[in-house]
């Protein structure tokens, strides 16, 4: 039994055109609005709808989130004109599979199409079976109920399941690999490859045939013809870290391939066509750096069409107990140690500490405090000098670094207050303790004005 695909399209000319060239392989379904098609799905229940963005009544992304709404759920693709790409996104976010712009290749539209459908089989044979795999293996290793994780959890969950390009920036040791693996392992792709490339730790040209393979005779040393990652990744996903980092002649290849699916190998002819994920992090503001010229536009807009933003830990300090407690659990039983855990005063430091090197930092500094420690538990003297300084630093105002006298001091924590609250008075003095009048003094007799 051929697959139930319905077309919605409110240009006849583009409906009938959809439906000639797939009508060999799938049971074609028409309808020219929103509302007709919502009517005919309670009727016809089909495999894969297919519609337009714009059109009169109801548009494509209503129609998307009233279809995906009910049971049974068609996989959706949505079709759009160029230009129209964010709400193309904004359909993703609402669980569509895909979008492509319109004119629309057909080859590509079948290819799409096959692949959507594979989707959607494997994902109601294991849906139960994967819900439970994932909340074993997709977010469990990472930790955080802090509200930003939760947001981004929630991305995570929405996206993974399409095919959709994914950029994740955050400082180093933010987890940008953690979530990179997690959009793999939430996603129907789950059994095939996950492909990581570090593109900062390769030379330029050996970045292009890692990426895109090589055929023999390609280049001095080119041997033997080999594969790219992009070719190895086929039907699985491509984590392309340190993207910040690749050079111009590769920007240009790789927007070739996000926009075609398709490339050649290096000193090959023969078009590869190939149905790979993108995933891509990077430590840097892309966008800044688009702007400024130092990464190709229009490559950042194809890359960044879902966002993921993974703040650094200093802004979710409610996360770092449970990841020193994660850490801790982990490296006593790795090395073997018995200890009770950390004394209120270490804790205190570690949870102000402002931890550059984020989680990575974190679990590191763990195992060497897990390994080093004397006594059964850790005390804030088995914390390392720098964290110590930076946590006191936070909680007495950093203004008295070096001071020397008592009057230096209060001069620069008024200085401090006033800085705080952009000459406010009122404000600055209420944050001091004290009287408005007795700062008003103050000021005077340190010349402050
Ligand atoms: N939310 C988290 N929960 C638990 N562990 C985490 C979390 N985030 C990161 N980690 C751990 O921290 C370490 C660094 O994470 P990861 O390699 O994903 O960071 P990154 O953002 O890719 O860093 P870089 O930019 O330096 O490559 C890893 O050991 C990872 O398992
Ligand atoms: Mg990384």
């Amino acid at each position: 039994m051929k697959p139930k695909v319905l077309i919605v399209d409110d240009e006849r000319n583009t409906r009938e055109g959809l439906a000639r060239a797939l009508r060999r392989h799938y049971d074609i379904h028409l309808a020219e609005s929103g509302m007709s098609a919502l009517k005919l799905l309670e009727e016809t229940p089909v495999d894969a709808v297919l519609t337009d963005l714009r059109m009169p009544g109801m548009d494509g992304l209503t129609l998307v989130r009233r279809i995906l709404a009910r049971e049974p759920q068609p996989v959706c693709v949505l079709l759009t004109a160029y230009g129209n790409v964010e709400t193309a996104v904004e359909a993703i976010k609402n669980g569509a599979y895909d979008f492509m712009t319109k004119p629309v290749n057909l080859d590509r539209l079948e290819v799409v199409l096959k692949r959507a459908l594979e989707t959607r089989k494997l994902a109601d044979t294991n849906r139960q079976l994967r819900q439970q795999l994932n909340e074993k293996f997709g977010m469990e290793n990472i930790i955080g109920q802090s509200a930003p994780m939760q947001a981004v959890f929630d991305t995570i969950r929405q996206v993974a399941p399409s095919r959709a390009t994914v950029l994740i920036q955050g400082e180093s040791g933010t987890g940008k690999e953690l979530v990179a693996h997690a959009l793999h392992t939430l996603s129907p792709r789950e059994q095939n490859p996950f492909i990581a490339v570090h593109c900062a730790a390769l030379p330029d040209t050996l970045l292009e045939s890692e990426l895109f393979g090589h055929e023999r005779g390609a280049f001095t040393g080119a041997t033997e013809a080999r594969k790219g990652r992009f070719e190895l990744a086929d039907g699985g996903t491509l984590f392309l870290d340190e993207i910040g980092e690749i050079p111009p002649s590769t920007q240009v290849k790789l927007l070739r391939v996000l926009e075609e699916r398709r490339f050649e190998r290096i000193g090959g002819t023969e078009s590869i066509d190939v149905d790979t994920r993108l995933v891509a992090a990077t430590n840097r503001d892309l966008r800044q750096m688009a702007e400024d010229g130092g990464f190709r536009e229009d490559l950042f807009f194809r890359l960044n069409v879902v966002q993921i933003t993974l703040p650094p830990l200093r802004e979710r300090r409610d996360d770092i107990p449970l990841l020193l407690n994660n850490y801790f659990q982990q490296f006593c039983t790795e090395n073997n140690r018995q200890l009770e855990g950390f004394t209120p005063d270490a804790l205190d430091a570690l949870i102000h500490y402002r931890w550059p090197g984020n989680i990575r930092e974190l679990r590191n500094l763990v195992e060497r405090m897990v390994v080093l420690t004397r006594g059964d538990k850790i005390t804030l003297r088995d914390v390392p000098g720098e964290v110590r300084d930076n946590g006191a630093s936070r909680r007495t105002p950093g203004p008295l670094a070096g001071a020397v006298s008592m009057e230096q001091a209060e001069k620069r924590m008024i200085e401090q207050a006033l800085a705080d609250h952009d000459g406010n008075r009122t404000l600055a003095a209420k944050q001091l303790g004290i009287s408005r009048r007795t700062l008003h003094r103050k000021l005077n007799e340190f010349g402050l004005r």
